[in-house]
């Protein structure tokens, strides 16, 4: 039989060239592999869940209250349908932690590489495809979070479209444009819906291809214990007699964690939010896009001024300059660090104490925007007063993540100093013995 595949598929070739490659083992390569697991277990929820879900606005009877003459949107209706399926809240509850879980993965994934330093060269095209991955399953995660289409996913849907229009000069084109006309129309939903289960995936899934041939083409950077272990040298299992089962036990552990996520904990109730109406209920995105939301949250509203026919507004100052100069900021980093090439090993993050600390200064900035996304919260508890809780939390934002990193930095050279000193006490010991 083997022979009969190999004289027509080569298998033997396929296996000396790819299912015999060597995969070098740590916990932190674990990370990328969950957020692919992730996207495939999302796809394959999301599939069932296209069955069943019906993309429109057109007016139908309530399926809450079906003697009643109120109409509802198909959209909702079908959203309430599901729920009242067998397993339906579970499969809609397993899709939305997933997303969650995938952005959680990918973020810590991302971490891993900036802070093993895998982006330097030869990976800088891997980081910046990462990078587009990152985007890409926020704005998927966006555009699913708008399709029950109750008050909820509504009012977000308004807030999204506000932030496209709020480009000068070409935004209320570009509104209509991305969103089937003056928002909300009759076609908001299956154009949304377009976007979430075929252009954004569709980009997904090449974005992803492209990331692994190139992961393949170049080598995974190996953890440091495999410089002791062969200089030079891949070090890791083969991928059929061992990854493969790693992987299999990662992918039904984390399937396993993702049930109980939805076993226990309800998401988006869309019966509670009711359909669209024209009373906004307070939203807040998930953990991704909270420090966006605060940064609009700590931006004056009155921040606005025109230039050349232009309108210039808080809105596309919070949500799409600021962010846009952060994560442009991350896209320069392989262009920034232009210390040595990193052909090998993921690098010891103590060894680079200014990358580690800009590192970790950068995420303390993320973080103080994040909490700003609770302003609301912040000012109505009395912990901040509305009359400076932006000034406060704009301190806050900047000063902070310079206190740690040059807290990070003292930090590593403190244990810098007890690591030599150890070894110094050793070297004496064996000069001694
Ligand atoms: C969001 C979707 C993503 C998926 C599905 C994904 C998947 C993977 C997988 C499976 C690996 C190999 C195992 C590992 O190192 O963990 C990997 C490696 C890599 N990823 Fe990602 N990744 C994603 C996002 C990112 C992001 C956000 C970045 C950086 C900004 C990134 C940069 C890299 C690099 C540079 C490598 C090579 C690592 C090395 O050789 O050490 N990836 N990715």
């Amino acid at each position: 039989m083997n022979q009969w595949l190999d004289e027509r598929l080569h298998i033997s070739r396929l296996n000396d060239k790819f299912l015999r490659k060597a995969f070098p083992v740590h916990h932190s390569f674990f990370l990328g592999e969950i957020t692919l697991f992730a996207l495939i277990l999302l796809i394959l929820t999301g599939a069932i869940l296209a069955l069943f879900y019906e993309p429109s606005v057109v007016l139908v009877k309530n399926p809450l209250n079906p003697t009643s003459t109120d109409l509802v949107p198909a959209a909702w209706a079908s959203a309430i349908n599901i729920n009242a399926m067998p397993f339906g809240d579970m499969l809609r509850r397993m899709h939305h932690w997933m997303a969650n879980l995938m952005m959680g993965a990918g973020l810590m994934h991302m971490m891993r590489i900036y802070f093993t330093g895998a982006y330097k060269k030869p990976r800088e095209i891997n980081w910046w495809i990462g990078l587009l991955l990152i985007i890409f399953t926020a704005l998927t995660a966006v555009t699913g979070y708008s399709l029950p289409y109750d008050n909820f996913a509504f009012t977000t849907l308004k807030v999204v479209v506000g932030i496209a229009s709020s480009i000068p000069w070409i935004g209320e084109w570009v509104g209509q444009a991305a969103f089937a006309g003056k928002f909300p129309g009759p076609g908001i939903i299956s154009r949304v819906y377009g976007y979430h289960i075929m252009l954004l995936p569709g980009i997904l899934l090449a974005l992803t291809g492209a990331h692994m041939l190139l992961m393949i083409k170049q080598k995974h950077t190996q953890p440091r214990y495999a410089k002791e272990l062969a200089y030079k040298k891949i070090v890791g299992v083969p991928l059929i007699t061992q990854q493969t089962p790693i992987m299999l036990m990662l992918a039904l552990l984390f399937t396993g964690l993702v049930m109980l996520f939805a076993a226990f904990i309800p998401v988006h109730p869309v019966e509670v939010f009711g359909p669209p109406s024209n009373q906004s209920p307070i939203v807040k995105p998930d953990f991704y896009l909270l420090w966006v939301f605060g940064i609009l949250a700590i931006l004056p509203g009155s921040l606005e001024f025109n230039l050349w026919g232009g309108v210039f507004n808080a809105e596309f100052f919070g949500a799409l300059v600021t962010p846009g100069i952060i994560i442009g900021l991350l896209f320069a980093i392989p262009l920034i660090d232009r210390s040595s090439e990193n052909q090998y090993y993921a690098e010891n993050p103590t060894d680079y104490p200014v990358r580690l600390g800009l590192g970790i200064a950068f995420f303390v900035m993320i973080g103080v925007f994040s909490v700003a996304g609770y302003r609301p919260e912040l000012v109505q508890s009395g912990i901040l007063k509305e009359s400076n809780a932006n000034t406060i939390l704009w301190i806050l934002a900047i000063v902070l993540p310079i206190i740690s990193y040059f807290l990070t930095i003292g930090i590593v050279r403190g244990i810098r100093k007890l690591r030599e000193a150890d070894e110094r006490e050793m070297q004496a010991a064996a000069a001694d013995d």
